[in-house]
C-alpha cells in the first residue's frame, strides 16, 4: 500500500499531471497541457492531486455547471464552467501507470467526493469508457447509459453520483 497524501493542485504540479494524462489516455483523448493548466487556474478546489515520496502520482480535475452537457467539448476547456453550479463534472481521473492497482485512486476519489459535498454540489457527473464502469460503481456511481459524446472516437457512458 502506497503512503498517499491528497491536496489541491499547485502550479508546480501541472507538468507532472500532464505527463500522467498522456501516459493514461490516447492522443485523441488526452487533455493538452494548456487545458490542464486552465482547469488548475480556474477551479483549483475541483482539482486534487495524489502525491507520494514527493512526487505527483495521480489527480482528478473537474468543472462545475448548472446545465451539464457531457458531450460538450468546450466544457473540457472550462467554457461554461460556473463555480456555483450544482453539478461537478470530473474531466480527468488518472493514476501514473506504475502506481495503478495499488489503491492510489481510492483516497483520491474519496476526498473528491468529500470536496464536492463541502462545495455544496448535488451531483458528480462524468464520462467513462465501458471497461471502467465497474470501477466507478465501486464508489456508488450509476450508469445513465451511452453518451452522445464523440470525444476521441468510440463510445462513452455517462455516470452520476447523487450526493
Ligand atoms: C481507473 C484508475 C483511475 C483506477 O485507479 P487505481 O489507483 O489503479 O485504482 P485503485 O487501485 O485505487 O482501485 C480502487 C478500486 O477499484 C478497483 N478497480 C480498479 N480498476 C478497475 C476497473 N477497471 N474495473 C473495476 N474495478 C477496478 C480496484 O480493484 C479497487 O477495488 P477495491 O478497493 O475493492 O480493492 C486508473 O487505473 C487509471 O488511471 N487508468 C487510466 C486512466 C483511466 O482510464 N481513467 C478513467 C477515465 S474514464
Amino acid at each position: 500500500m502506497v503512503d498517499v497524501s491528497i491536496r489541491n493542485v499547485a502550479a508546480k504540479d501541472i507538468r507532472a499531471c500532464y505527463d500522467i494524462e498522456v501516459a493514461c489516455f490516447s492522443a485523441a483523448e488526452a487533455a493538452s497541457m494548456a487545458k490542464i493548466e486552465k482547469r488548475a487556474a480556474i477551479f483549483p478546489d475541483g482539482f486534487l492531486v495524489a502525491h507520494a515520496s514527493g512526487r505527483v502520482i495521480g489527480f482528478i480535475n473537474s468543472g462545475a455547471t448548472d446545465q451539464p452537457d457531457l458531450a460538450d467539448e468546450e466544457f473540457k476547456d472550462m467554457v461554461g464552467h460556473d463555480p456555483n453550479g450544482k453539478n461537478i463534472v470530473i474531466l480527468s481521473i488518472a493514476v501514473a501507470p506504475s502506481y495503478q492497482g495499488t489503491g492510489v485512486s481510492r483516497p483520491l476519489m474519496d476526498r473528491f467526493i468529500d470536496r464536492a459535498k463541502a462545495l455544496g454540489k448535488q451531483t458528480i457527473l462524468l464520462l467513462c469508457r465501458e471497461h471502467v464502469i465497474g470501477y466507478y460503481k465501486k464508489f456508488g456511481y450509476q450508469d445513465a447509459g451511452v453518451s452522445a459524446s464523440t470525444h476521441g472516437g468510440g463510445q462513452w457512458h455517462e455516470m452520476h453520483l447523487d450526493l
